[in-house]
């Protein structure tokens, strides 16, 4: 801790300053291996952040920034606050809003206590303790700070220390101050099969809200995801650019509002929408974190940490390994009984994948899935389908050296089916209007507990009977509509949150009991991807539009926030491009396949079953390597994307054509990254089809220096529209 008598002198602070004489600053860094994060208490108690950059050599300089900085004319002394509370003097856009217990509005938080404690070598929690001094109302604010990675993820709880109930009508994550000539935002939009499409705008005055009130998946239409750059907008190598997200996977809202003071405040957490929280006497509530990285070269490098972080501290299994499969989607639809089954089995050998997945369309009696119609909630398997049930399939596999993985939608129910029959109260609809369907369905009320049980039983029970169950796909196909919960009777704005608390509660109740069995985070449309989810899933599913060309864009987008490791890349019939690019394009991430393998003519089967036995030897670069965009597909006629391994041993290097007008290609060498200029290196291309050579000499040996600064040309070109190349140290 780091006191100091002088501050920048503010309107309002000078008239406290005066008041309280006696009063020392505190200085309070967050450091991590490149920037630091240096909040302040000042003479008044109000806490402010006085800067986010480029941490000092002399970290005792960090008392001389708010005085060197701190000119502005600021008449609240709020606009920089870690946590600005509404109703009091504040002007902005406040990250906490309240209602005590007798109707008042008004909170201002004062700086209470702080501490650091080192979690780990690399990992630290600053623990703020603010409180009102009128009403009986405490924040924490949790800081923690991930210090090889720059990442930091902060989060609050608010405490009700009063008689009553307090309302909390609005209750941030984070509250960040930012301070640069401009600023550039990069947010994204999307819908079905349309994921990920960024758009970079320059902020202005004002307010900027990305996001959403979809209730159970917000990457449909704006994932949650941003980039902010600063003085200019960042390239993949240059500029300082931060990227944040909140770590929730309901309704969420962030704040990018640039002050008066040409500050940028970012105020983002679960979205308040319909959503005023009661805290009753003595109750807290804590909000999901909202992480942050900040880099100073540009996008890549901040996506690289990211990534890192994510392996080491958040996507469940981040280092470890990953199953490839074949999922009988694509090739068959609900259209399904054992014998086809059995053939998918022998499939699944023969291309020499890890796993069969088995996809919608399994279960229903009464109401049999036999289409999107019908049969959601039923989990029973369908006996004119399958007599002899899952586990004579999970044998089946077994005994054609397989794997064998199940599909869910839990969350989910079709009014024509027995579960909404018998429990027609677990389902999200008001009770005084019609009924509104996405894809022919409704979501069960996980705010429920009884609701909360039947999803985990859901789960439970296939593992129980199932104990070879490999792998399951945890499909979400409906947003929600009509919200309303019987449960919660009275209480309805609570019931956004609460749904996803209790999702929450059943995803940590199943990782209690099966805290290793991978599952896919999967969603029609949209993905649904946050770092909340991704502590109980292996992996996610990025769109189902699986046209390679599509993928390469929206695989490119995704992997500025999500390791390599955690997208599931499906190849499937969905595009005319030839095999060869759809399945490049499914291995920069964890492969899989749905298509017809019985139908593949001769030398693509071939091309497939090589290409499968390739990616498990490059799998380890691609999945827990650096990577490096080369070549960005909206700016060139060619995409180019590398992996290497933290050795720099390693890299496995993709290029694929995304223009196909007459002679275009790559014309040039493509410069590498991220490999070690003293190192010799040799270059082999791989995923070749068979019947074609490689033009690339692979006995030439070339530095890392070379390769980073002249490089290499793959040859790209409308015969050779995708080209993987393997480069090894020698
Ligand atoms: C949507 C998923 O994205 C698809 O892969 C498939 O599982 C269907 N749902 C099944 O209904």
């Amino acid at each position: 801790m780091k006191f100091r008598s002088s501050l920048f002198l503010l309107p309002l602070a000078v008239l406290a300053l005066k008041n309280s004489a006696k009063a020392q600053s505190v200085i309070i860094p967050i450091e991590t291996a490149n920037n630091a994060l240096v909040l302040e208490a000042n003479n008044n108690h109000d806490v402010n952040t006085v800067y986010f950059g480029p941490k000092l050599a002399d970290s005792k300089e960090y008392n001389h920034i708010a005085p060197a900085v701190g000119k502005d004319n600021d008449y609240t002394g709020q606009m920089a606050s870690v946590y600005t509370p509404a109703g009091s003097r504040n002007l902005l856009e406040p990250a906490i809003a309240v209602t005590h217990a007798d109707g008042n509005q008004s909170l201002d938080l004062k700086y209470v206590s702080h501490k650091v404690d080192k979690v780990s070598d690399d990992v630290s929690l600053l623990t703020l303790v603010l409180k009102d001094n009128v009403y009986n109302t405490e924040v924490t604010l949790y800081y923690k700070s991930y210090f090889k990675d720059d990442v930091i993820e902060q989060w609050s709880t608010i405490r009700n220390g009063e008689k009553g109930t307090l309302v909390l009508n609005k209750f941030a994550s984070a509250n960040l101050y930012l301070k640069a000539g401009s600023f550039y935002l990069t947010q994204y939009h999307g819908d079905w099969a349309k994921e990920m499409r960024p758009e970079t705008s320059q902020l202005t005055h004002g307010i900027k809200t990305l996001d959403s009130k979809l209730g159970t998946r917000a990457d449909l239409f704006q994932p949650p995801v941003f980039m902010v750059s600063m003085d200019k907008p960042a390239t993949e190598d240059e500029g300082t650019v931060m990227y944040g997200s909140i770590e929730w996977s309901g309704n969420y809202r962030t704040d990018l509002e640039l002050d008066p003071e040409n500050n940028l405040r970012v105020i983002s957490g679960i979205n308040n929408y319909a959503s005023a929280y009661q805290l009753k006497a003595g109750e807290s509530f804590t909000t999901p974190p909202f992480l942050s990285v900040l880099s100073r070269n540009g996008k890549g490098d901040a996506s690289r940490k990211l990534q890192h972080w994510a392996r080491n501290y958040k996507l469940l299994d981040g280092n470890g390994n990953r199953l490839t499969l074949l999922n009988n989607w694509e090739s068959t639809y609900f259209d399904f009984d054992e014998t086809k089954l059995a053939a998918l089995l022998k499939d699944t050998k023969k291309l020499g994948v890890d796993m069969f997945l088995l996809d919608d369309g399994w279960f229903g009696n009464k109401y049999p899935r036999n289409g999107d119609h019908s049969g959601l909630g039923d989990w029973q398997e369908t006996k004119t389908k399958l007599p002899n049930g899952i586990a004579s399939l999970v044998k089946g596999a077994t005994d054609n050296g397989v794997k064998f993985g199940i599909w869910v939608e839990p969350e989910m129910v079709n009014p024509k089916s027995e579960l909404y029959e018998k429990h027609p109260d677990w389902v999200i609809k008001q009770p005084k209007r019609d009924e509104y369907y996405f894809r022919n369905q409704l979501v069960l009320d996980l705010a429920n507990p009884a609701v909360q049980d039947f999803v985990f039983g859901i789960l439970d029970g296939l593992f129980t009977k199932n104990p070879d169950l490999a792998y399951i796909k945890w499909d979400c196909n409906a947003v929600i509509y009509n919200a309303y919960s019987a449960y919660l009777k009275k209480d309805q704005s609570q019931f956004y949150v609460d749904y996803m608390r209790g999702l929450y509660k059943v995803l940590s109740r199943i990782r209690a009991k099966y805290p290793k069995v991978p599952m896919m985070l999967c969603s029609g449309g949209g993905g649904r991807v946050d770092y909340n989810a991704l502590q109980y899933f292996t992996e996610f599913w990025p769109s189902d539009n699986t046209d390679p060309l599509e993928r390469v864009f929206i695989q490119w987008e995704y992997s500025y926030f999500y390791p390599a490791i955690s997208s599931s890349n499906h190849v499937t019939d969905w595009s005319k491009l030839p095999v060869k690019y759809r399945v490049d394009v499914a291995s920069m991430g964890k492969l899989g396949f749905d298509i017809v393998i019985s139908k593949l003519p001769e030398n693509d089967l071939k091309f497939v079953q090589d290409a499968v036995k390739n990616f498990n030897g490059f799998k380890d670069i691609v999945w827990h390597g650096d990577q490096y965009r080369l070549l960005d597909p909206r700016e060139n006629p060619v995409a180019s994307v590398a992996y290497v391994n933290e050795a720099k041993t390693s890299a496995v290097m993709f290029n694929y054509l995304v223009n196909y007008r007459y002679d275009e290609g790559s014309k040039a060498p493509i410069r590498l990254k991220g490999l070690d200029p003293a190192k010799q290196y040799k270059i082999k291309e791989t995923n070749l089809y068979p019947g074609t050579k490689s033009g690339i000499n692979e006995n030439q040996i070339y530095s890392g220096d070379f390769l980073m600064k002249i490089g290499i040309n793959p040859h790209v070109n409308s015969g050779r529209s995708s080209v993987v190349l393997m480069i090894e140290a020698v």
